[in-house]
């Protein structure tokens, strides 16, 4: 079925696009001779090559090539999503819509998909007709990756998280944004700088704050809990919805961005079962999956290894640092560092899309 089908790719430009496009050219597992495919950009007019083909882009409003669509994946963001998935529903689209942007992600018949995580309800979702996936928050997915495990055997009562979000995972002009405001300090008077004298502020509109030389201990929208932004309330929901537990408000935080580009780190503090040895957590962790690589809690493999410079580009998620707290019996502490765009944004609807095509042709 999905053979002869078409797979429609919006936001393919973007940052989780351009990396989704080249994991899939590399991994070639979309393709099939007689699947054909359909770009389309709001803005980009000329060709685009993908595998052996040559290929036409169409506007992102086209509803009729989108209506041709077996499977649409849509990098693109919530206000394309919110608009252009319920016109298609409306005019009975039944093909599969695949996200990696947040606002499909409350929805109840909707499946948030990390698969090394939950890939049972990821089939039992298509196996029940659900038609509508979506990729979980970046810095969720990227804790399950490495945690999963640990929360579920170590009965976790609560957890902690500070975040350290690289650049790249606001978007392209954030990115841009950070570039312009290096070149803008690399002018600048080593006097001045030093003397603090200097703003490193730019006029361009689309970046209002400074990450170079600064943070921004704020991510996301407000929301009226607590002083909780809309990214660290993500961090419990997703959570909770990813591992089918109970919505119990146990993992809180704060989402700081930082003058990084690429890769996002977190620091955790984990409250687990009193009688959880120190060992017994180290193993869970480092028995997670393939991807996860634990390191030993020592200044050379921390300063070389724990890093975004190392880890980008890579599935592996690094995990350190890994301290049990003298002053609480049942506290760990711990320091992870993931590529966001790889599993916190392509893996899992790479290897979504990957399924529908194994499942729907088989
Ligand atoms: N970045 C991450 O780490 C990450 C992680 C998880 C989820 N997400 C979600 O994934 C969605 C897409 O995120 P993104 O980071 O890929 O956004 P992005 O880089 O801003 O790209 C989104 C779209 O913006 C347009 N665009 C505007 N200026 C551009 C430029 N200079 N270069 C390339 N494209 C440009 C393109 O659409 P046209 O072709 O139509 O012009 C592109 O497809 C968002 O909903 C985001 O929340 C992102």
């Amino acid at each position: 079925m999905f053979g002869r089908g078409c797979i429609g790719f919006v936001g393919w430009r973007g940052l989780v696009g351009s990396v989704f496009i080249k994991q899939s050219q590399v991994a070639a597992n979309i393709n099939n001779e007689s699947t054909k495919y359909l770009f389309l950009s709001s803005t980009y007019r000329r060709l685009v090559k993908f595998l052996i083909g040559v290929y036409n882009v169409k506007k992102t409003n086209d509803v009729k090539a989108l209506l041709k669509c077996k499977a649409i994946v849509s990098m693109q963001g919530s206000d394309y999503t919110d608009i252009t998935l319920s016109n298609l529903r409306n005019l009975n689209w039944t093909g599969y819509w695949i996200d990696a942007a947040s606002s499909l992600r409350r929805q109840l018949n909707v499946c948030v998909v990390l698969d090394p995580v939950n890939s049972r309800t990821i089939k039992s979702s298509i196996e029940s007709g659900k038609k509508s996936f979506v990729g979980g928050n970046c810095t969720v997915s990227l804790m399950l990756m490495v945690l999963h495990r640990l929360i579920r055997r170590s009965n976790m009562k609560w957890m902690f998280v500070t975040t350290f979000q690289s650049v790249s995972g606001a978007g392209s002009n954030y990115v841009k944004g950070l570039l312009l405001q290096m070149a803008f300090l690399s002018r600048a008077r080593f006097r001045d700088v030093l003397n603090s004298s200097i703003q490193v502020r730019i006029g361009d509109p689309s970046v209002s704050e400074s990450v170079v030389g600064s943070i921004v201990p704020w991510i996301d929208e407000e929301t009226n809990k607590l002083g909780t932004s809309k990214e660290e309330q993500k961090g419990f929901i997703e959570t909770n919805r990813i591992l089918g537990l109970p919505m119990i408000p146990n993992v809180g935080g704060v989402c700081i961005r930082v003058g990084v580009l690429r890769c996002h780190s977190q620091s955790f503090l984990i409250k687990v079962e009193k009688s959880m040895c120190f060992g017994c957590a180290a193993d869970i962790i480092q028995s997670t999956s393939r991807w996860v690589k634990l390191l030993p809690n020592i200044k050379a493999y921390s300063r070389q290894l724990l890093t975004p410079e190392h880890i980008a580009g890579s599935l592996v998620v690094a995990i350190g640092r890994l301290k049990k707290l003298p002053f609480n019996s049942g506290l760990l502490s711990m320091f992870t560092v993931g590529d966001q765009l790889l599993w916190g944004a392509v893996e899992p609807i790479k290897r979504t899309l990957k399924l529908f095509c194994n499942m729907v042709s088989n």
